[in-house]
Order: structure tokens, then C-alpha cells, then sequence
């Protein structure tokens, strides 16, 4: 995907925010998708705040990003740290105004799956923290200040997963299922301010978290792919990015198909992988 980087006036509109941000922040930059994001979005004339954990691996997607001509600032921030969140986006839109966020920290794969005896409170609790209020985290304080300035482009990192109930993880699909809700909602909430919101709902994408998972991962797209998809969709302002399509295709007939029938071949699929 090529990113058009020519447009610097204030006055501009939101498909050309959507097609050439100046300034992108995003959460989760030190890995896999947000990683791939960063070096994607990185190009001269273009401001990327990018914040992760991990101090050592977010410097080096910083290295590259600048490498490519673009200005970097990292930040190590913990996500369900609102006081944190907000300091952090509101100093760098404060610097520069923040045309596009994505709010796309989040934990899964291994980590997160129920085991024999169901999912553990601590990590059921901690997976909607990371997944959820992390996202809510990165919207709240940029969104008053995007209505005003009737610009803007919000994109929530969700998942397939949560288009389904799936019983190796109910806490994740549930983290993510609320992302989408939360995303659609804003998004009608601010049509009519000049302000986007597009949903990301990936299949298997090869990163760290995916890769812990030991279990087949059909239609597996690399980080790099799931960029390229995730910007494409993002610069014609589409309001769902959902991939790879078999599995688009399948989470939407499964609509159609009876709960118990559902239950059923979930419940077995699940005893099946044990
Ligand atoms: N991979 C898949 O198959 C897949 C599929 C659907 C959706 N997703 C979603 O895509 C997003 C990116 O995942 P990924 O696959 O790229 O995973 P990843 O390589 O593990 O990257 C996750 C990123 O989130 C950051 N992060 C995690 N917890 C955090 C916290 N508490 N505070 C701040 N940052 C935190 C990590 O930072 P540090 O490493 O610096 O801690 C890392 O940069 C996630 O929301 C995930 O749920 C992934």
C-alpha cells in the first residue's frame, strides 16, 4: 500500500486524514501487527507516536521507522494505566494533533486459553483490562479533542474471536466482542463530526502471541500482510476490516446457524483439541 504524504494543511478532510495522516499514534508498536503498522505508516513529512512495553523492541521499530524518513517519539506505557494513557496521547496531540490512532495493544494465544478447569479470575480479569479498558484507555482522550477539531481516525484492534463465543478462550472472545460494540457505537456516535472509526477483526496473524498458540492456525497472513489490509481499509475510511475472507465468510453465515448446532460443533472442536 502506497500512503500519500502530501497533505500538511489543517483544513483537510477526513478521507484525506484517512489516506494521509500526519501524526499516528499506536498502542502495542513493539510487536507483531503494531510493529508492521509502524514501519507501514513510516514515510518523510509523517509524525508516529508509537508506545509498547518492551523498551528494547520498541527501539528497534522506532530505528526502522526512522530509517524510512519519519519522526518517532516511543513511549513505555502500560495500557489499563488511564492516568498514563491519557498524559501520554494528550502530550503528543498536544505536539502535534493526532490524526489516526490505533488502539491495538492486546494479549492472547497461549497465555489466555482455558485449561481443564476453566479460566482463572486473574487472567479472565487481566485479558479484558489489556483488551478492553486498554482500548477504551487510547480512545477517551483523543476523542473530545477529534470532534472538536472535526478530524480524526480511531482504529480498534478486535478479533474473528470475537465474533464467536470460542470455549478455548471465552474471556478473549468476549474482550473482543466488546471492542466491536464499543467501536460501532462510537462510530455512530460521531458520523456526523467529521471523525471515523474503523473495526479490525483479524483471523490468524503470525506474531508472537499467535505463534504460542501449539494448534493448527488455518489461513495464516503474515504481520506485514495484515498491515497492508489493515492500512487499505483504514485509507478508504471502511467502517469493518475483517480477514482473511473464509473466515469473514464463515463468522457471517454463522448468524444463520441455530445456537444448539453452534454449541455443539464448538463444544466438540474444543474437546477435541485437548
Ligand atoms: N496474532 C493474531 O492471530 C491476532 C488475531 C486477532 C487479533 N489480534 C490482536 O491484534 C493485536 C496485536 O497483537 P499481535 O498479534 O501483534 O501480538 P503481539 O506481537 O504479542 O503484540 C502485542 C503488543 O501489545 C502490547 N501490549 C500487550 N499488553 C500490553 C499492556 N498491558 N500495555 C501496553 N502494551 C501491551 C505488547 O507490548 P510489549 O510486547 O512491549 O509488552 C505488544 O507490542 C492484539 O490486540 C491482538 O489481540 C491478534
Amino acid at each position: 500500500v502506497s500512503v500519500d504524504t502530501t497533505a500538511r494543511g489543517v483544513d483537510r478532510s477526513a478521507a484525506e486524514v484517512s489516506r494521509a495522516p500526519r501524526h499516528v499514534a499506536i498502542t502495542g508498536a513493539s510487536s507483531g501487527m503494531g510493529g508492521a503498522l509502524a514501519k507501514l505508516y513510516a514515510a518523510p513529512g509523517r509524525t508516529l507516536s508509537l508506545a509498547g512495553r518492551n523498551a528494547e523492541r520498541l527501539a528497534a521499530v522506532a530505528e526502522a521507522c526512522r530509517s524510512r524518513g519519519a519522526t518517532v517519539d516511543t513511549a513505555a506505557v502500560e495500557v489499563t494505566d488511564a492516568r498514563l494513557m491519557d498524559d501520554w496521547l494528550e502530550r503528543r496531540d498536544d505536539s502535534l494533533p493526532i490524526d489516526m490512532v490505533f488502539a491495538n495493544a492486546g494479549i492472547g494465544g497461549a497465555g489466555v486459553m482455558s485449561g481443564p478447569r476453566g479460566e482463572s479470575g486473574d487472567v479472565a480479569r487481566h485479558v479484558f483490562m489489556v483488551n478492553t479498558i486498554g482500548v477504551v484507555n487510547a480512545v477517551t482522550p483523543l476523542l473530545p479533542r477529534m470532534i472538536e477539531r472535526r478530524r480524526g481516525h480511531l482504529v480498534l484492534m478486535g478479533s474473528i474471536a470475537g465474533a464467536i463465543g470460542l470455549p478455548h478462550s471465552p474471556a478473549y472472545s468476549a474482550s473482543k466482542a466488546a471492542v466491536r460494540m464499543y467501536g460501532d457505537g462510537i462510530r455512530r456516535m460521531v458520523r456526523h463530526h467529521g471523525v471515523r472509526v474503523t473495526n479490525v477483526l483479524p483471523g490468524f496473524v503470525d506474531t508472537p502471541m499467535g505463534e504460542s498458540l501449539e494448534m493448527h492456525r488455518p489461513f495464516l497472513w503474515t504481520a506485514e500482510q495484515a498491515a497492508e489490509k489493515i492500512a487499505r481499509d483504514v485509507a478508504r475510511g471502511a467502517a469493518q476490516c475483517i480477514f482473511p475472507w473464509p473466515l469473514r465468510v464463515s463468522t457471517a453465515l454463522q448468524a444463520f446457524v441455530p445456537v444448539p448446532i453452534a454449541d455443539l460443533v464448538l463444544s466438540l472442536a474444543y474437546r477435541w483439541r485437548r
